[in-house]
């Protein structure tokens, strides 16, 4: 974890937020690569989600909700975890997970293992940041950070129902920041208290429910497969009934092998009639589904596939890591999926003093531009020019030497194989957008 962190602090994907204060613990700023490769995640998400699919919409819904939304949920009452500080040290803990904390004063040791160690009781702690709405902190103006978007598709159910005029089995997406005020944060951008959710509520006739939550589980481990997360890397963990949230009737995370262990990447959950019945008892509105004809009237059970691009992000920059050397010389490559790298192909002049190959580079980069994100890059020798793209996972690069000048040829470079073989320079879009339309599997196997 400590060299992705490192890579992308010095490529300019994330930074510690604030930094010139010190930093805000577990909050980190996007820079420009950061930003592409998240936009490059979530528009995968929604291709396949949504944009591929006739039996799902869109929704962005406010992220301070009605409070009673909350209470309705059940996330006022329950949506808590235990906490216990440590007199001595002054650090708080998850009671849940003292196996797995450091002792502030011993790392070496778990809380309430050395003698030192003064742990209250455990008491709920809710994850829920608290606001207040309108000038004045007065009772009735306490309102909440949406800790997940879940609960906004929710109370928009009947708004869909009739004007998009769906029937189950279909779907409601959304994607938005969520908030948590999460005890123990870490791992980079594993868990933070402020990260972007891609929700899906599947809506569905209660004798479906079983079928499409296997369905989904299937669905969203083959989307982590297709943009080239290894197999081995990936497994599907049901929940006992114990672990299972107030709301499931079954829930499975597809979980990763990060460098902390194998942990939940997404969470696929049956949740049952629970969030309908509850917002109809507490809102007074009927929230269910009744067919044309008025004799067929139920209320849909729920399906939900929930991730992260955080998660998502640190999973395809963990698998992507690679370090090699070639002829003698170290290099660092991110093999990411062409579709969820940053930069799509860099154009490199040979000779940046040589005014023909950068004026033919310039032309070119100015043509894969209006299609691609691309870069141009004439500064430095041409081996640290590859290796700058390598290291920000740019599939592609198209060099401009000495023969572009006599026949109109450039050299195209793999990333991955190292492989450079010469094209016309007026085949390079087409054979660029063709390249990224490829099915890609991951070099480094299963
Ligand atoms: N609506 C259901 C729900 O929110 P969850 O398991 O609490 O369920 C869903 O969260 C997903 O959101 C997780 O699988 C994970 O990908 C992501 N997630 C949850 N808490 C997070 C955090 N503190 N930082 C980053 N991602 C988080």
């Amino acid at each position: 974890m400590d060299k992705i962190v490192s890579l992308c602090r010095r490529r300019g994907f994330v930074f510690p937020s604030s930094e010139i204060y010190g930093g805000l613990g577990s909050t980190f700023d996007y820079g420009h690569y950061g930003v592409l490769v998240k936009s490059n995640i979530r528009q995968r998400w929604l291709e396949a989600m949504v944009y591929e699919r006739d039996d799902i919409v869109l929704i962005d819904s406010a992220i301070i909700l009605h409070p009673r939304v909350w209470e309705a949920s059940g996330h006022v009452e329950g949506f808590t975890d235990p906490l216990v500080d440590c007199r001595t040290c002054k650090l708080r803990f998850r009671a849940d997970k003292l196996e797995d904390s450091q002792c502030g004063r011993k790392p070496s040791k778990r809380p309430g293992e050395t003698p030192d160690c003064d742990l209250t009781e455990a008491r709920q702690f809710n994850l829920m940041f608290e606001t207040t709405v309108g000038p004045v902190a007065e009772a009735g103006a306490r309102a909440f950070l949406r800790p997940e978007t879940a609960q906004g598709i929710f109370v928009n159910f009947k708004n869909v129902l009739q004007l998009a005029r769906r029937r189950p089995p279909f779907g409601i997406a959304q994607v938005g920041k969520s908030f948590r005020n999460e005890i123990t944060p870490g791992n980079f951008l594993f868990r933070v208290r402020e990260f972007e959710q891609m929700e899906m509520e599947f809506f569905v006739p209660p004798a479906d429910s079983e079928q499409w939550y296997r369905y989904w589980i299937d669905a969203r481990f083959d989307w982590y497969l297709k943009y080239g997360l290894r197999r081995s890397r990936l497994r599907v963990r049901e929940h006992g009934p114990e672990e299972r949230s107030h709301y499931s009737q079954g829930t499975s995370d597809i979980e990763y092998e990060y460098p902390i262990g194998w942990s939940e990447l997404e969470g696929v959950a049956n949740r049952g009639d629970y969030d309908l019945t509850r917002h109809s008892e507490f809102s007074g509105t009927e929230l269910e589904y009744v067919g044309p004809e008025g004799t067929e009237r139920y209320v849909p059970h729920v399906i939900e596939p929930a991730v992260s691009i955080e998660r998502i992000f640190v999973a395809m920059l963990v698998d992507a890591y690679d370090e090699e050397e070639v002829a003698g010389r170290e290099r660092t490559v991110l093999r990411l999926h062409p579709a969820i790298a940053p930069v799509k192909a860099a154009v490199l002049p040979l000779v940046a003093k040589d005014s023909g190959m950068v004026e033919k580079a310039r032309a070119l980069y100015e043509e894969l531009r209006s299609s691609h994100v691309v870069e141009y890059d004439e500064g430095g020798a041409i081996g640290r020019r590859y290796r700058r793209q390598d290291e920000i996972g740019t599939p592609f690069a198209f060099t401009v030497d000495e023969q572009t000048l006599d026949d109109d040829t450039v050299t195209i470079r793999d990333r991955d194989s190292l492989a450079q073989e010469r094209l016309a320079i007026g085949q390079v879009a087409a054979r660029l957008a063709d390249e990224l339309r490829k099915p890609w599997a991951t070099p480094k196997g299963d």
